[in-house]
């Protein structure tokens, strides 16, 4: 992965991307009250990577992929992918673009429609964007079930039918129909339990792998997140505050915020529970109601004078020119 980092250029390049809710209009219909979701981020994805975005809920996740998608209107930023601007193009190239990125929703059952069989799901897009012929897309789809190691029997199935386990690796074969080169999994284990989930990720993983697929993963659970990236970016109130290697993020964190989510979280062994922790006080700020320099400082045990009034640059912490060593945290102490 690291030399795939070294060597390539990136796949995705997410510029200075920002996104505002309305949330109270006045009687002219003018914005009274708006929400910040996304706060000018900036991340790249490159091909075969698996790049996580984590943090508390109502963060941004979900927000920042849908922008990225353009399936919400970004205020300001640019998306490129491979070296095209997504938000501007037309929608008819944008349609055609559609097929190198898909998305896999956190519930399947929700996800896929209950009056089509398995067979029927994951033939859709084939249909839609006119692939082939009835046989090479009867081929297509069975080739697809194999992939994601479901038996030939599924076509049949209904989504009642079959587990939720099952019913994830549909939607997972659904969204590789295309070959995309680029697919975002916003949840999409969150909804299993353990033991399916680390079937489907080890799915993920194989596929990231045989087929050299980018993945941009949203979680909340930092084990799930652990196993699957190459990278992390950290995200508090609608902006990024640290992105490195999976390494770096749950070896070396350096932002108070991933070193309070990095203790929060469930640690099986009884010797690593001692480390060094740090807590989370106080409750998350409304998005409608942003602290003023770093956004973190209601919340940080850590702060200083100047946290209250200067906003953070992210800064490379590692001296390494490298691209794999970089770690960029926006926190005042670095
Ligand atoms: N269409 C919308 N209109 C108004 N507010 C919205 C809209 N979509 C999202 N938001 C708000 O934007 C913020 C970010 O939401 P988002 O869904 O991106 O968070 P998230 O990090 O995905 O959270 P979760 O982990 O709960 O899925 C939240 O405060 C949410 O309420
Ligand atoms: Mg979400």
């Amino acid at each position: 992965m690291n030399d795939l980092l070294e060597s390539k250029e990136p796949l995705l390049k997410v510029k200075n991307l920002s996104k505002s809710f309305s949330v109270e209009k006045n009687f002219f219909g003018r914005t009274t009250k708006s929400l910040r979701a996304v706060h000018d981020i900036n991340f790249e994805i490159y091909p075969g990577e698996c790049l996580s975005l984590v943090g508390e809920s109502g963060c941004g996740k979900s927000t920042t992929a849908r922008l990225i998608l353009n399936l919400v209107k970004a205020d300001q930023g640019e998306v490129l992918f491979e070296n095209e601007e997504l938000l501007s193009m037309p929608a008819r190239k944008l349609r055609q673009k559609r097929e190198d990125f898909q998305m896999v929703f956190q519930n399947p059952f929700s996800s896929l429609d209950p009056r089509f069989t398995i067979f029927d799901s994951i033939a859709e897009p084939l249909i839609v964007h006119k692939k082939g012929t009835k046989e090479s897309i009867e081929k297509r789809v069975f080739e697809l079930l194999e992939l994601v190691d479901l038996a030939k029997s599924f076509a049949t199935k209904y989504p009642h039918e079959c587990s939720g386990g099952q019913n994830q690796r549909v939607s997972i074969a659904r969204a590789l129909a295309l070959n995309p080169k680029l697919v975002v999994c916003d949840e999409a284990v969150s909804a299993l339990d353990v033991s399916v989930q680390a079937n489907v990720l080890h799915l993920l993983k194989k596929l990231q792998k045989d087929l050299q697929i980018s993945f941009l993963f949203i979680a909340h659970d930092l084990a799930v997140v652990k196993m699957i990236s190459d990278r992390v970016a950290v995200m508090y109130l609608g902006e990024i505050v640290e992105i490195s290697s999976t390494q770096n993020i749950f070896s070396n964190p350096k932002h108070p915020y991933t070193k309070a989510l990095i203790a929060s979280a469930p640690v099986a062994d009884p010797k690593k529970r001692n480390r060094e922790k740090i807590f989370l006080t106080g409750e998350i700020p409304k998005p409608t109601e942003i602290p003023s320099g770093c956004t973190f400082h209601t919340r940080c045990p850590v702060k200083i004078d100047s946290c209250l009034s200067q906003v953070p640059k992210l800064k490379n912490v590692c001296s390494s020119e490298k691209k794999t060593d970089s770690h960029l945290v926006g926190c005042l102490l670095y």
